[in-house]
């Protein structure tokens, strides 16, 4: 962290109620409520001034006092009242009545881009009001069999898992959803505190997306049924069966259309390539983050040492997807600036609610993103052939993959599982029900990009939650 200094405020000014000049004795008194500081100077009258002038945001000291230019005696002054608390920040940065502009901006965004896709359907905008009313904690294998719709389910769960990381995203989402059902929009007040409109957006973003994509074709679920489970097992076994669940689900979805659209008469493919990797850059720019919860909980002491050292091995892996994004042309801004995909999101949300809910299933489903024992990195392999951008460089990437068979990452799941002893039937369920979301998911997440980027011909990065549509 960087030394707190006067040149930390973007409009500083000297905050006290207390200001006593006393000419016979020539000092100046000042303090928050009562005398804290006496200062003398055989100018008083200028001391008096410069004093009143710094209890101004536009006193002319300032910009010197900021930059460290000032008199050394007034620079110092100022560095002691400061540590004693007496300087204020004036800036109307991020207000909350900013806020709420935005939060009204995002949510009209939210409405066109529905009304454009004249979405009406009022039962499932109903049944997800329910679900966030509803705030008793049900198990996981129920939030997952509340409907066929693949879309829905993940709307619930994303609901979930707001309420957790973005807590002011709920109630941005309950707006939304009763204009939805015909309720005249409302001046909605959400609390803030540290969360920035920005991010509710993303959130409102991923929803609007959501019940899009719930009323088209291939809304059903794609995994008709959960690895089965019978009976008390070993964490350890339980990631082994997953995996081989997992393979087996993955071979009897038929051909990708993601997989063939690398092709060299496909004029979509180099837009494809770039949106893969920003996608990428979007999950594994939250990827330590979600191993916090993990991490905070009260495990036994190996696997807690195992999570914390998952967490270091992963720390600083977002850099390797940056370099290669900015080689397609993406700039970290442009990145930033975008939307990121509403797959990109959803992954990194639920990853979250399953290391703060359900360490079990977070660790079993690790390898996911991991990628599982055996299974090559296609996007690295597909995009080295087919690319044709001139100064495409996927060797940072390539490297983040050696890496990861370095420390193993494709056995996080068995490594991880391995300490938690034998788990019971419900524990099971709940983790292979959680597994089958993210791999479904995850499946889903790179066919979209070939719809979005090859099917709508969109460019790789995007701004307007419209684009998505
Ligand atoms: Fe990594
Ligand atoms: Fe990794």
């Amino acid at each position: 962290m960087e030394k707190w200094s006067i040149g930390s405020y973007r409009k500083p000014f000297l905050d006290v109620g207390y200001f006593h000049s006393n000419a016979a004795s020539g000092t100046v008194e000042i303090g928050e409520k009562d005398s804290e500081f006496a200062l003398s100077s055989e100018s008083m009258a200028l001391l008096d001034a410069t004093l009143k002038g710094l209890m101004r945001d536009d006193s002319e000291h300032w910009p010197a006092l900021r930059q460290k230019t000032a008199d050394p005696q007034l620079q110092d002054i100022v560095a002691v009242l400061d540590d004693a608390g007496l300087i204020r920040e004036s800036a109307p940065e991020h207000t909350l009545v900013k806020k709420q502009q935005l939060l009204q901006q995002a949510l009209e965004e939210a409405w066109s881009a529905l009304q454009g896709q004249r979405f009406a359907d009022r039962d499932a905008a109903r049944e997800l009001l329910d679900c966030i009313a509803d705030t008793s904690s049900r198990p996981f294998d129920a939030l997952y069999a509340s409907s066929s719709n693949v879309y829905l389910v993940y709307a619930r769960v994303a609901l979930q898992s707001w309420a957790v990381i973005c807590p002011p995203a709920v109630p941005a989402a309950a707006a939304l959803l009763e204009r939805l059902l015909g309720e005249p929009p409302r001046e909605v007040t959400v609390e803030f505190s540290a969360f920035w409109v920005s991010e509710v957006r993303k959130c409102l973003s991923v929803l609007t997306w959501l019940l899009v994509r719930s009323q088209q074709p291939g809304a059903h679920k794609l995994c008709t049924s959960v690895l089965a489970v019978d009976a008390e097992d070993l964490g350890l076994n339980l990631a082994i069966r997953l995996e081989r669940w997992g393979l087996d689900f993955l071979a009897e979805q038929g051909s990708s259309q993601y997989r063939t659209s690398f092709s060299n008469d496909n004029d979509r493919r180099d837009a494809l390539i770039a949106a893969s990797y920003a996608q990428e850059y979007y999950i594994t720019d939250r990827f330590i983050d979600l191993i916090c919860p993990a991490i905070a909980q009260r495990l036994p002491r190996p696997l807690k040492k195992l999570a914390r050292r998952y967490y270091m091995e992963e720390a600083g892996h977002e850099l390797y997807e940056l370099k290669t994004c900015k080689s397609l042309g993406m700039s970290e801004e442009a990145l930033h600036t975008a939307l990121p995909t509403p797959f990109a999101q959803l992954l990194c949300d639920f990853y979250t609610y399953f290391a703060t809910r359900d360490v079990v299933s977070y660790f079993a489903a690790a390898t996911i993103t991991e990628g599982l024992p055996g299974q090559e990195n296609l996007l690295n392999a597909l995009s080295a052939e087919f690319s044709s951008t001139p100064l495409f460089n996927n060797r940072p990437s390539r490297k983040h993959e050696q890496l990861n068979d370095k420390l193993a990452h494709q056995y996080i799941s068995r490594i991880m599982l391995s300490e938690v002893g034998e788990l019971s039937v419900a524990q099971q369920r709940s983790t292979a029900t959680a597994y089958a979301l993210l791999l479904e998911l995850t499946h889903r997440a790179w066919e979209e990009l070939h719809r979005l980027h090859v099917v709508n011909r969109r460019p790789p990065l995007n701004y307007a939650m419209d684009d998505f549509l």
